[in-house]
């Protein structure tokens, strides 16, 4: 059975889910909100240490401004309402991306960061204004200035996820396969599961069956 130490998760299918049932694809993005919470819940059951969730892309800045200015609101509201809880729970957040959001909104998150630093249940990357893209350019850009050797170990002290072993797990929803410049270099050995369910949908069974499936992977790593 597969050690499970980091699921990492491209949450994707909000706005089709929101138009079908509800009219309207910021419906979808809050009822998206109720799964995450659900999937915390189940993570830790699992005794899951880190839970990486992908929530905005830096492409997603395509998006119509309405759309935008729902979901960070959305998120706002959830810190506010939440982060007490998720430090009682023993829950670190770290958001990995470009915090250049509102004053408002980057102040609430470095807040939510420092208060949770130390804890150790689960460590949750929040995944905002996150490109794999960006990250790379960024961590090489800072190690050519320095005198270190480049290599994989000097390399990856300089991405955001340095705390954070790389996923042994993905799972994208939403029935779309690919991976949107999320974590090109971490997910290099990831088992990779492409769900049909958009995220709204997806529930704590579906999650448990893709955790069961991966735990009897052989997992090869270039051996045999
Ligand atoms: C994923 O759901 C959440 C974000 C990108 C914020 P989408 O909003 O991409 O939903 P679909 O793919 O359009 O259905
Ligand atoms: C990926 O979903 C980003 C997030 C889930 C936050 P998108 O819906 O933005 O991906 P594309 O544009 O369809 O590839
Ligand atoms: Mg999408």
């Amino acid at each position: 059975m597969n050690p499970l130490n980091h699921v990492a998760i491209i949450m994707d299918g909000n706005g089709r889910w929101g138009l079908k049932y509800k009219n309207s694809r910021n419906a979808g993005h809050k009822a998206g909100l109720s799964t995450v919470e659900k999937i915390i819940k189940e993570t830790i059951k699992h005794k899951i240490k880190f839970l990486t969730l992908y929530a905005f892309s830096t492409e997603n800045w395509k998006r119509p401004k309405k759309e935008i200015n729902y979901l960070f609101n959305l998120l706002e509201i959830f810190l506010l309402k939440r982060i007490e809880d998720l430090h009682k729970q023993n829950i670190k957040l770290k958001i990995i991306g470009i915090k250049n959001f509102s004053t408002k909104l980057n102040k609430l998150l470095k807040l939510a960061e420092k208060k949770t630093a130390k804890n150790t249940r689960l460590h949750i990357n929040l995944a905002l204004n996150y490109g794999s893209k960006f990250e790379l350019i960024n961590a090489f850009k800072i190690l050519s200035k320095k005198k270190n050797k480049v290599n994989e170990k000097n390399f990856v002290k300089y991405l955001q996820t340095k705390d954070t072993p790389d996923p042994d797990l993905l799972i994208r929803t939403g029935n779309t396969n690919r991976l949107s410049n999320f974590l090109l270099w971490q997910l290099a050995y990831s088992e990779i599961f492409f769900e049909k369910k958009l995220w709204p949908a997806f529930n704590k069974k579906d999650y448990n069956l893709i955790i069961k499936k991966f735990k009897k992977v052989k997992r090869n790593f270039g051996r045999i």
